[in-house]
């Protein structure tokens, strides 16, 4: 007789592992909005950030703490004091709270970052635990590099840390090394080597540098761990970490397998990633499992045959069950405030009331000029709005451009910063898109180095709607921009005024 699934544990880091990687950052609504779609994921630990880290890691952490129920809101600590102090007063008024405390244990690490002897990495780590266990009763240990640790000196920090109050203990392949037989060794010699294993629930963080996260992911599960830490769209350090949708369906789809189970609600699946490709921009690749574009597209007339006798003969998953829907939803001119808010939420996107008026507006301008809105158009608008943030100090009123060939292209722009309207007109640039970007800086004061330019249209069609999505450096940091239109110049000025808008809410703080 099978005895019943196990319940594994899903650890998100996107908001932290998945956050400090290039082009992902995200400003404090972003990360706010991401943390309430993981809760209603079902996801068991939302790690937020790293509360040393700055400012405003902290007041994420601290604000999604205080905000998002019905799951365990986690916070990143060095093995230092410090650090474990600050990760606590950010998540102090989490009903359920988790201080996630790392200190790296691998010869190379203690040789050349450390400088540690590794009675003093046991000494430190065992404080560090002892610290936290203080504030919270969940605490989170990982020797950093374990994938890479001598065995006996990883038994000892670990036995050494259950001792001193640790509750997880995480196996990380820190710079993604390992390969699942190796992986399900390690954790098989923890669970046989260390005397108080039994008292903790065994992790897994896996990085993908050698595309192995997930597979890593699973075969830690199929040695015993019960936590695997991921990541949606497997976003993260270098090559990222292992994608929570994958590890979720391989789970779900292969119980016969695995025999395990976890709480995720994979019809959100699709929504959720979305939401954070809309959010950060960072696009997954059409064929990746689960929530690419061609994840569920058949196109040999063999498979398309195939489909049409039996759905089985070539599908593994229903894409219903990940939140596909095979139907691109058709919205008009004449479609309601309700059918636009059920149809952004079926996407993925929560939209508060405000944000929902400034879409419909946007959606029935868009509706006169064209028939009809695919999700992609909806998509857009909505991306739109909710990077748009709260901040909208510069708005565009209007803009006219000539550009023809041999002449050097004109822009005529009009922007709103207040209740003041000022004008500018530029006659420059390499075309009217590099125009449109001088006539911005002038009239804002802001200049910015295009980094990335990217024009994709929504939906098919002549009448799709073109978004672009831009990153600019400015004195050093880097902002993103969308903007959303059927005329690409104005998409180019909506993404830049977004970028800007970005700046300006940074200088405003501070
Ligand atoms: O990859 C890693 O080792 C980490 C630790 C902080 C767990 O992200
Ligand atoms: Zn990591």
């Amino acid at each position: 007789m099978t005895s019943s699934p196990r319940m594994i544990k899903i650890f998100d880091t996107t908001l932290r592992d998945g956050e400090q990687s290039p082009g992902a950052s995200m400003n404090l609504n972003e990360k706010l909005e991401i943390a309430q779609a993981l809760a209603e994921l079902g996801v068991d630990i939302i790690e937020a950030g790293f509360p040393i880290a700055s400012p405003g890691d902290f007041e994420a952490v601290r604000q999604i703490a205080q905000t998002v129920r019905g799951v365990t809101i986690c916070g990143l600590a060095r093995c230092a004091e410090k650090d474990i102090d600050r990760a606590w007063e950010a998540l102090k008024s989490a009903p359920q709270a988790r201080i996630h405390i790392f200190l790296a244990t691998s010869a190379i690490h203690r040789e050349f970052k450390l400088r540690m002897s590794t009675d003093e990495i046991v000494e430190r780590a065992v404080a560090g635990v002892k610290r936290g266990a203080g504030y919270c009763d969940d605490i989170e240990f990982s020797p950093e590099d374990a994938c890479r640790t001598e065995h006996d000196f990883l038994c000892r920090v670990v036995e050494a840390a259950i001792d001193a109050g640790a509750t997880t203990i995480n196996i990380p392949d820190t710079v993604g090394y390992a390969t699942p037989t190796e992986v399900f060794e390690r954790i098989t010699m923890l669970r046989n080597r260390v005397p108080n294993i039994d008292r903790v629930i065994i992790s897994t963080h896996c990085h993908d540098d050698l595309g192995m996260a997930v597979a890593n992911s699973l075969a830690a599960v199929q040695a015993g761990a019960g936590q695997i830490e991921c990541t949606i769209n497997g976003i993260g350090e270098r090559a990222g970490n292992a994608a929570l949708e994958e590890v979720v369906m391989a789970l779900h789809t292969r119980k016969d397998f695995f025999n395990c189970r976890t709480k995720v609600e994979t019809r959100r699946l699709m929504p959720t990633s979305r939401l954070l490709t809309k959010t950060t921009g960072l696009s997954v690749q059409r064929n990746k499992a689960i929530v690419g574009r061609n994840a569920f597209a058949h196109e040999s007339g063999i498979h398309q045959d195939g489909m049409l006798k039996e759905r089985t003969t070539y599908e593994i998953i229903s894409p219903e069950d990940v939140g596909v829907s095979k139907t691109d939803l058709v919205l008009g001119k004449h479609s309601g405030r309700a059918a636009l808010a059920d149809r952004a939420r079926a996407l993925g996107f929560t939209l508060s009331g405000e944000q929902l008026q400034q879409v419909f507006e946007q959606f029935k301008t868009l509706a006169d000029k064209k028939k009809e809105l695919y999700d992609g158009d909806i998509m857009a608008l909505v991306q739109q709005e909710i990077s748009g943030g709260s901040n909208r100090e510069w708005t565009l009123v209007d803009y006219e451009v000539t550009s023809a060939r041999n002449k050097t292209p004109h822009v005529r722009l009009t922007l709103k910063h207040g209740e003041t309207e000022k004008t500018e007109t530029v006659e420059q640039g390499d075309g009217p898109i590099d125009a449109a970007f001088w006539a911005v800086e002038r009239i804002t004061g802001i200049e910015v180095v295009c980094k990335e330019f990217q024009v994709r249209s929504a939906t098919l069609g002549r009448d799709a709607i073109g978004e672009v999505n831009l990153e600019v450096e400015h004195k050093g940091r880097s902002y993103r921009g969308v903007g959303a239109s059927t005329d690409s110049v104005e998409s180019t000025i909506l993404a830049m005024l977004n970028a800007v808008n970005r700046i300006a809410a940074e200088k405003t703080v501070g």
